[in-house]
């Protein structure tokens, strides 16, 4: 099959034997070892001499981390929103009593700039700063480093949303001064989900110790000490740090350059390819996403019937757009264990199946 939604995506076999491995003592010294190798690999990869903690929890246990540990109720913040992803990070600080202002932009935009220092300049009271790097809900990836100079200068923590980014798209933690950063295992790691990853600055350890919203599974805190132990304070997912080993291997092996290129490529062959069948990108393509291309479903097509049909008779399998884009958009995931060759599969097939659902593709799909 080929799963060309955004996560979860596919597993190299060698990650899914490595899950498939025997148990083992999570406080015992073979587990110790799999956790402190996984542990410099997401340093590497995050680019960070902070701790990056491994939690068992999806990406939004991630986020939901970043927010409770950093944060107290009342707390002001600025979320800036440029789809569901975004609108779900101001969500949990809502939840846990933050005083939330949403600066959203529309579908397809990237965050506007001097909105974001406007908003800052306007109220030196904001806490922190929450955005999403990727937002894959309409497949753009904002200006992270120019929006992180901007929160610096107004003395705000910065927390991220890099859970369709980071190890696909370069984001340089300690270079962009980024205080809190979210990944999760299921997205460009190539690792089975249930896992998160995020990295914790000075700053953002100093804002922890007055930080007082509830917490208790996701106490950053806990997961720092035991992780100073090469342990976890819970019972960990053992069998996906298996896989994470074996997956930071093969991408290390790869190098980091080439994953960030090849992800370039694939990304570029989705875009051209999607538009040489004459449909329309979703995506500012000043700012399009090399994850994920989010593309506008065309006039008289039904997006549900157009992914029935490539599921059920091309095997390839697409995602559908979500909140105020479901039924208008669908989207190609390209990232992880991706080549351009899936990429190439997945733009055939749609040349095939549009017809069937109504459309006729102004051009072949191949140039
Ligand atoms: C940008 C972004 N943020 C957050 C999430 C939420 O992660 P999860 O579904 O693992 O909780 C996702 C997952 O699709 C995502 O793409």
């Amino acid at each position: 099959m080929n799963l060309r939604i955004p996560g979860p995506t596919p597993c190299p076999p060698e990650v899914l034997a490595a899950t498939a491995r025997e148990m083992v003592d999570h406080r015992g010294p073979e587990f110790g070892s799999a956790l402190k190798r996984v542990s410099s690999g997401l340093k590497e990869a995050f680019r960070t001499a902070n701790d990056v903690l491994i939690l068992t929890a999806s990406g939004t246990g991630g986020l939901e981390t970043a927010v409770v540990n950093t944060l107290s109720p009342g707390d002001e913040v600025l979320a800036v929103s440029i789809g569901n992803f975004g609108d779900r990070f101001a969500s949990i600080a809502k939840t846990y009593g933050a005083d939330v202002t949403k600066l959203a932009f529309p579908a397809g935009q990237a965050a506007d700039l001097a909105a974001i220092d406007e908003a800052l300049g306007k109220n030196s009271r904001v806490k922190a700063v929450l955005v999403t790097h990727n937002e894959t809900s309409t497949g753009v990836t904002n200006p992270l480093q120019q929006i992180a100079e901007i929160v610096r200068r107004h003395d705000a923590l910065i927390l991220v949303d890099a859970v369709s980014s980071m190890s696909s798209i370069p984001c340089d933690v300690d270079a962009w001064d980024l205080d809190v950063v979210v990944s999760g295992s299921q997205k460009g790691w190539m690792v089975p989900p249930g896992l998160a990853f995020v990295s914790f600055s000075p700053r953002a350890w100093q804002a922890n110790e007055s930080a007082r919203m509830p917490r208790f599974y996701l106490d950053a805190r806990k997961a720092k000490e035991s992780l100073e132990k090469n342990q976890t304070p819970w019972t960990p997912a053992v069998s996906l740090v298996f896989g994470m080993e074996v997956a930071l291997d093969m991408l290390e092996a790869e190098g980091w350059a080439n994953v960030y290129a090849r992800h370039q490529r694939c990304a570029d062959l989705a875009r051209q390819g999607a538009q040489r069948l004459g449909l329309k990108l979703l995506a500012d393509p000043a700012f399009a996403s090399n994850t994920v291309t989010a593309v506008w479903s065309p006039e008289g097509v039904n997006v549900s019937e157009l992914r029935k049909i490539l599921r059920e008779q091309y095997d390839t399998v697409v995602g559908g757009g979500q909140g105020d884009l479901t039924g208008k958009i669908f989207r190609i995931g390209h990232l992880g264990l991706v080549h351009e060759a899936d990429v190439q599969a997945a733009i055939d097939a749609l040349a095939q199946a549009l017809p069937k659902a109504g459309y006729a593709p102004v051009a072949a799909a191949r140039g």
